[in-house]
């Protein structure tokens, strides 16, 4: 076995739970979760029942995440429906981003109204990443707004052939915008939605064959793969209403490093959308001591006792993986080896920003 050692990986859309959801997850378990993933350091985002629209509510949830975390950690403000734009200015060096919801999904930041869109736009720091979660045609009126108040976007998981294409041309054209693509719209389409039931359910929909050829094919116009880790318990996705979203910190590396094997991806590709592309857009601070090594050639097979997530399933599950995280190493200290957490909740520490 000769193990091969890569840049500690950065995630910078995850939704650990903590504060208001710690039945699905919270700052132990997710940084858990990443580091078994071999990500170092997770952007966790705002859309908690008490969400993180407010710098006492930041302040309340960076108090938990420095004794609870693992990992290396930072964090999205969310723009409220009930205009929090007077905290900007308090929270911009905190925190890695703006997120704004632009499509109905979990929790209760919605925004519809264009004029308050536009205010959040025109108020947040224009040298900082305002984040959007807009499918579809939404995508297209956040690129409009973003013109208009001319500044830098980022459009988060991103899934159809008509999004990538949209934002090829606005990067042909120089318009500041980047985004990200998650490993389950790389890999799942809507036939495979049918089997995974409520398993499968998360926003964006899984598209279509065509969109997911058109993403693959469109590569060089997406900047970063993010897990949009959005763990929900198994009684709650069997319910009747099950919640939109899926696990990822766990399965994204090993699912990208099969296809580096399979010869779809390279695996500069797979550093540049894994660690430089997030370490660039977001301006994060990294290590020279940290980094990951994983077993190039064992192939093993997901397992639900393989999961370190405190919501126990994936929607890989049953999948032949390579590519499998031996060690973590972080600011020179071992702190995972072969399945087993080697440090305290708290090691982490918070990102820093450029
Ligand atoms: C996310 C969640 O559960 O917090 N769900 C999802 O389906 N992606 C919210 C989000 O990222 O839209
Ligand atoms: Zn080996
Ligand atoms: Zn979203
Ligand atoms: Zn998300």
């Amino acid at each position: 076995m000769s193990l091969k050692e890569l840049p500690g990986l950065i995630d910078p859309h995850v939704h650990f739970r903590d504060p208001g959801g710690t039945h699905k997850e919270d700052f132990t378990t997710g940084s858990e979760a990443a580091l078994a993933g071999g990500i170092v350091g997770i952007v966790d985002m705002p859309n908690n029942p008490e969400p993180t629209v407010s710098l006492e509510a930041l302040q309340y949830k960076e108090q938990i995440a420095r004794v609870k975390t693992l990992c290396d950690y930072g964090f999205h403000f969310g723009a409220s429906p009930r205009d929090n734009t007077g905290e900007f200015e308090k929270v911009r060096d905190l925190v890695a981003g703006l997120k704004v919801y632009m499509n109905q999904t979990t929790g209760d930041l919605l925004i519809e109204d264009d004029r308050l869109i536009e205010k959040v736009f025109s108020v947040w720091p224009k040298d900082k990443p305002l984040l959007v979660h807009a499918e579809e045609g939404t995508c297209k009126r956040a690129l409009e707004m973003a013109r208009k108040t001319n500044r830098r976007l980022h459009i988060c998981h991103i899934s159809l052939a008509s999004e990538i294409e949209m934002i090829k041309r606005a990067k042909q054209e120089g318009f500041p915008v980047t985004c990200e693509v998650t490993p389950h719209h790389l890999l799942l389409t809507n036939e495979d939605a049918v089997n995974l039931g409520p398993y499968g359910r998360m926003k964006p929909f899984l598209a279509t064959r065509t969109d997911v050829e058109a993403l693959w094919e469109n590569l060089d116009s997406i900047d970063m793969i993010a897990t949009d880790h959005a763990p929900h318990t198994k009684e709650e996705k069997e319910s009747a209403t099950p919640p939109f979203g899926v696990p990822g910190l766990e399965t994204a590396f090993p699912l990208m490093y099969s296809k580096v094997v399979e010869g779809k991806l390279s695996l500069d590709d797979l550093v540049r959308l894994m660690f430089e592309g997030p370490k660039k857009v977001f301006s994060i601070k990294t290590d020279n001591n940290t980094f990951i090594e994983i077993d190039p050639d064992e192939e093993y097979v997901l397992t639900e006792k393989d999961l370190k997530t405190k919501c126990g399933w994936s929607a890989f599950m049953g999948w032949k993986l390579r590519g499998r995280i031996k060690r973590v190493t972080i600011r020179s200290s071992l702190v995972f080896e072969n399945g087993q957490v080697l440090v305290k909740p708290g090691f982490g520490q918070p990102l820093s920003y450029r």
